[in-house]
């Protein structure tokens, strides 16, 4: 694995960035984003870990051509440590499968919990970004993953009921949770003025209604290349780097990787304190 990290030379004891990406529809490309968002800042010198906690279809899983044996349940059950679970996928990103073993990690015991906490600090200190994969719509537990992370990045589409859901997601993590800054990229689009119209028409009324502050982060166009790449089981970025959705997913990875965290930052321990334990409805 790289060890470069030319953009942590600034900053070598900083937390790592916990980021949860999530939408009220689903299909708009949150686990592709994802994996593809991971491949491209560990482009970037950055360690990067992905949390899959999706139980979509098409998960991080398949999108890497990885076939997990474990999850973290392994792992809260004391069957085996964290390091047993992480499987590598493409350009050294490191994938910790949860999907099996998600809704547990909402509801822990107090061993459970403690042991869980454990083997997370081991992260602390070998990651320097953590994407959180979340499942469509706004269950509880898409709720406390996304709540927990310092950063919500909203996916949406210029579907007309994109928005809506992703506004439905906003309100109940502003509502329930007091998240107040949100990250927006927009999927899908026919280009950056179809991309800007969709996300201005989310930001104006979730500003309006619910007093929030929406951050556009820019989009991803729609493109061939991508199910193409898809199909592959391998992320667009490295399958056809030169595609309009891989430009655009690599200058996405470049304005994440220089940006502050908007929420409490803390880490990785900070970001599974809260999972199991904290901030609940
Ligand atoms: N920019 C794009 N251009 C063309 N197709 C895309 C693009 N982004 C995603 N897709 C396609 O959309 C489909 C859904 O993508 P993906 O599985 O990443 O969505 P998701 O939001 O994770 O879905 P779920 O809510 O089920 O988890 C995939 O088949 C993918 O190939
Ligand atoms: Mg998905």
């Amino acid at each position: 694995m790289s060890e470069t990290a030319i953009d942590l030379s600034s900053s070598p004891a900083r937390a790592p960035h916990v980021i949860a990406i999530a939408s009220g529809k689903g299909g708009v490309g949150k686990t592709n984003l994802t994996a593809n968002l991971a491949v491209a800042l560990a482009g970037r010198g950055l360690r990067v870990c992905v949390l899959d906690a999706d139980l979509g279809l098409a998960n991080l899983d398949v999108l890497y051509g990885l076939s997990p044996e474990r999850s973290l349940r392994d792992v809260v059950r004391g069957e085996c440590g964290l390091p047993d679970v992480v499987v590598e996928g493409p350009g050294g990103v490191r994938v910790i499968p949860a999907a099996s073993g998600f809704e547990e990690l909402t509801r822990l015991g107090a061993d459970e919990r403690l042991r869980l906490l454990a083997e997370m600090d081991g992260l602390e200190d070998s990651v320097d970004v953590l994407l959180v994969d979340t499942a469509a719509g706004i269950s509880a537990n898409v709720l406390y993953f996304t709540a927990a992370a310092a950063d919500a990045l909203i996916v949406i589409t210029p579907e007309p009921t994109s928005l809506t859901d992703a506004y439905a997601l906003v309100k109940v993590l502003a509502t329930r949770y007091g998240r107040r800054d949100f990250l927006v990229t927009v999927n899908m689009a026919a280009g950056e003025a179809d991309a800007e119209a969709a996300f201005r028409r989310l930001a104006r009324v979730a500003e309006r209604f619910l007093r929030v502050r929406l951050e556009y982060q820019g989009y991803v166009p729609y493109d061939d290349a991508l199910p193409r790449a898809v199909r592959q089981q391998h992320p667009v970025v490295l399958a056809a780097p030169g595609s309009p959705a891989s430009q655009a997913l690599v200058a996405l990875a470049a304005r994440l990787a220089v940006r502050p965290a908007a929420g409490p930052t803390g880490g990785v321990q900070f970001f599974f304190r809260r999972l199991v334990g904290e901030g609940r409805a």
